[in-house]
């Protein structure tokens, strides 16, 4: 379907919707009642599914209502070749109670010394591999096999230009002398910034932008784009620190100031096509993650969407949604909309028995972010 009458289709869903007050004079629009909007089956460009009984456990929240998942590498050891990454793909897709035609995984690969070129491309040209990533080593979870400067895989990201496979980015320093909040921007102005310039054919994603440093970059440069993550868009780290310390919003690179948030906003409900949804959704047992050295990871896949929304709605941009999370992400990574759709209700009461916890096989359990705007949000396939 042409990407106009998918936005047009979007705007009549809205139109029809936002109907006369009651108590308002005849033809003159009054508030809104109720909220409903149908859109393209979304696609998640970033996710974390794990392995084993956490895979098992978290797969299907984000095969339920995601058509692409980008998948992430970083497990241990981390996914290094086109044979690892095809039999994750296999058990990603045992595990979902969805087959391949609805929900398609598509795999990343770790970006270090021991990538073996001719294997990537032929990963690549197979449709199994949709990327690489990488990590500053030490930077987050399950980083410690990545790299400390872009430019020592020079010879990789040449084959990447040649054959245009996407690089992917988590853009951030690991200087212990930086501010934790200044170390996304330091990365970018440090190794980003100049590969761009180096090499204008290669094609990157910063990862899960969290700065209007981030904004500005991918702007700054036709072959950059920016995944957002929703926790990014709905919080600010005043929610961290300002009401008890809130462990289940630590995350990395970490959520930053208002200000940084407001770029956010403005970008992904610009309809800008460089911007799209990544929910870096990154599950933890609550273990690790309520404990006195918390993992960063923010487990967003069952409700990412519906915070999203609630985002959009807050900011009247509700007609931009589709482009957000259905339309510009598949563009960047080739592939057409969905044709498949999904009816996203604004609730006008809120419901309060939303899931908040879910266990594993092993018995872990798995704190997930984005109750309140779940109980606000009905999500169906039409
Ligand atoms: O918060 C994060 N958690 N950021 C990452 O980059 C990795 C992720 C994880 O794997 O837990
Ligand atoms: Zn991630």
């Amino acid at each position: 379907m042409a990407i106009g009458a998918i936005a047009s289709m979007v705007s009549v869903a809205l139109a029809e919707i936002f109907g006369p007050d009651l108590g308002a004079p005849a033809g003159t629009l009054g508030h809104v009642t109720s909220v409903e909007i149908v859109i393209p089956r979304p696609d998640d460009w970033h996710v974390h599914l794990r392995d084993d009984e956490m895979l098992d456990a978290v797969v299907d929240h984000t095969a339920r209502w995601f058509r692409h998942a980008l998948v992430m590498p970083n497990l241990t050891p981390p996914v290094t070749s086109t044979a690892e990454a095809q039999a994750y793909r296999v058990r990603i897709l045992d595990a979902a109670s969805v087959g391949a035609d609805t929900f398609v995984p598509q795999m990343t690969l770790y970006l270090t010394p021991t990538i073996d070129v001719d294997d990537l491309v032929a990963g690549w040209k197979d449709g199994v591999i949709g990327g690489v990533k990488f990590y500053p080593a030490g930077a987050t979870t399950n980083s410690d096999a990545g790299g400390t400067n872009l430019l020592d895989f020079e010879a990789t990201l040449a084959t990447m230009v040649e054959f245009g496979i996407p690089l992917l980015v988590h853009a951030e320093s690991t200087d212990p002398t930086l501010d934790i909040f200044d170390r996304e921007a330091a990365f970018l102005e440090q190794q980003v910034g100049p590969l761009l310039a180096y090499m204008p054919e290669l094609s990157v994603t910063v990862e899960h932008i969290s700065t209007a440093a981030g904004i500005d970059l991918v702007n700054e440069f036709d072959q950059a784009y920016g995944s957002i993550t929703p926790h990014h868009l709905s919080c600010d780290r005043s929610d961290i620190l300002a009401n008890g310390l809130r462990p289940e919003l630590y995350c990395k690179p970490v959520i930053n100031s208002a200000k940084n948030r407001r770029a956010l906003v403005a970008a992904a409900t610009s309809g800008n096509p460089k911007f799209f949804l990544g929910t870096d959704s990154a599950p933890h047992p609550l273990s690790q993650k309520e404990a006195r050295v918390a993992k960063a990871g923010i487990f967003n896949a069952p409700y990412g969407l519906q915070v999203t929304a609630e985002v959009f709605y807050d900011c009247d941009a509700l007609d931009q949604l589709a482009a957000f999370v259905s339309l510009n992400g598949a563009v960047r990574y080739g592939h057409e909309p969905s044709d498949d759709e999904l009816r996203l209700v604004r609730n006008q009461s809120p419901v309060d028995d939303v899931v908040e916890l879910i266990t594993t096989a092993a018995g872990d359990q798995v704190r997930l972010f984005g109750v309140a705007e779940a109980g606000r949000w009905s999500v169906t396939a039409v």
